[in-house]
């Protein structure tokens, strides 16, 4: 990995000329939140916007100029994206890349550009630190919520994109007082949790690669939203809506079909919403290239497997009514996260394959084992599939005629490899001595 040492990090954005703006960090100190501080304030990311391009962006402290950012030695004019307020009180800061930018500098710290060929493509998903009610994960203890060790591992190997499929703010309540592993944790939709949640664990991604990035149910309004529509939406606005437009994303040999699922009732088909999505599934249609893969964050079509409800329960009843199996033959994958385990479906070519990615972080949902082969969902019987209980990541590498993907372990070892082509997702498990 090389990920830039943060002290050497801060020492160039001081340098470069930053220094005044700490002046301004007393105006906030007196805020239920941490205010800004220079020495945490994450690495600038680069993003793929909904128009399908690519945006730098970097959070400063209050009253900061955003960082200059440069393409080789020409200079990129960035916006103020969000102003502070008390809940976050940073700035974020953002810039458009045109196309054929290169060598991305933002505050002097290199950040990835478009990349030119995209082989390998991690993905991961359901990262945050579970603080809601009962359900307690010891946010202290890395092994106890590894989204760090994800993210560092992920970042290693090099990938040309990076995927996160949802679900990144899980510090809903109070650490409980008879927990210490979680003692000081901050909660709520505010900086502090963002930062602790995402930006400071995720931060060895930022130098890698770009990343596309799908929006879960806990970024909806009333749970993470005001953050992610701060720091990560993939549009200019800020503003809080319950529903964001699709989009699509053509980066060399992918064609992703970006969908909005945050809303989207698991169990019961939302009366109001499907026609919505009816709608918004057919403008992605218009657009899918052969072997498309619609990304949203709860899966069409898969077991639930939780402890939330019943053994047997399915997802996602609403967007499963919107594409009431007619999904076009040029849509190959689902991928998705929500459930927090790893899980393949394979329909027999009849419908996507569908593929979930939620292990990264937040507590491990139980899952059956084997996953029942045989049982239909929506009407279809799984005719091949796996479901995995370990934290970790996918690795996709690109081969002829589709994707070879490599499931990651904490240890960085691959317990599970699978074969995409097409609508074809086949899986096998790798031996621990392997
Ligand atoms: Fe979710």
């Amino acid at each position: 990995m090389t990920h830039t040492p943060r002290a050497e990090r801060i020492s160039r954005w001081l340098a470069a000329g930053r220094l005044a703006a700490l002046a301004w960090l007393p105006l906030v100190a007196g805020l239920s939140t941490s205010p800004a501080d220079a020495a945490d304030l994450p690495h600038p990311w680069v993003q793929f916007t909904a128009t399908g391009g690519l945006e730098a962006r970097a959070i400063v402290a209050p009253g900061m100029k955003c960082p200059q950012v440069m393409s080789a030695k020409t200079p990129l004019a960035s916006v103020v994206r969000a102003e502070p307020n008390e809940a976050f009180p940073i700035q974020v800061c953002a810039t458009p890349i045109p196309t054929g930018a290169d060598r991305l500098t933002v505050g002097g710290l290199p950040v990835p550009s478009m990349p030119r060929q995209v082989n390998r493509v991690a993905i991961l998903g359901d990262t945050g630190c579970r603080l809601k009610g009962k359900y307690v994960q010891d946010c202290n203890d890395p092994a106890a919520w590894p989204f760090a060790t994800v993210a560092r591992l992920a970042a290693g190997r090099k990938p040309d994109v990076v995927i996160h499929v949802g679900d990144y703010h899980y510090r809903e309540t109070p650490c409980p007082t008879d927990r210490p592993g979680c003692a000081g944790s901050p909660h709520g939709d505010n900086w502090a949790v963002w930062q602790k949640d995402v930006f400071i664990p995720a931060e060895p991604l930022f130098p890698v690669a770009p990343l596309v990035l799908t929006r879960g149910n806990h970024e909806l309004c009333d749970r993470g939203g005001q953050g992610w529509f701060r720091t990560l939406d993939p549009r200019p606005s800020i503003e809080c809506v319950a529903q964001t437009d699709p989009y699509t994303l053509s980066i060399g040999p992918l064609s992703l079909l970006m969908l909005d699922s945050a809303p989207a009732n698991d169990q019961q088909a939302d009366p109001k919403l499907v026609p919505v999505y009816q709608e918004h599934l057919k403008a992605l249609y218009a657009k899918a290239r052969p072997d498309s893969w619609l990304v949203t964050h709860r899966p069409i079509w898969a077991f639930v497997l939780n402890g939330y409800v019943p053994v047997g329960t399915t997802t996602n009843a609403t967007l499963q009514a919107a594409v009431a199996n007619a999904m076009p033959a040029n849509v190959s994958m689902i991928l998705s996260g929500h459930i927090h385990s790893f899980m393949t479906y394979d329909f027999g070519g009849v419908r996507p394959s569908q593929l979930v990615v939620g292990e990264g972080g937040d507590a491990i949902d139980e899952i059956a084992h084997p996953l029942p082969v045989g049982q239909s969902i929506d009407g279809k019987a799984i005719k091949r599939g796996m479901a995995l209980g370990d934290y970790g990541y996918v690795l996709l590498q690109r081969v002829a005629g589709g994707w070879d993907a490599a499931t990651y372990s904490l240890s960085d070892k691959v317990i599970a490899r699978c074969q995409i082509r097409g609508r074809s997702i086949a899986c096998n498990p790798v031996k621990a001595s392997s």
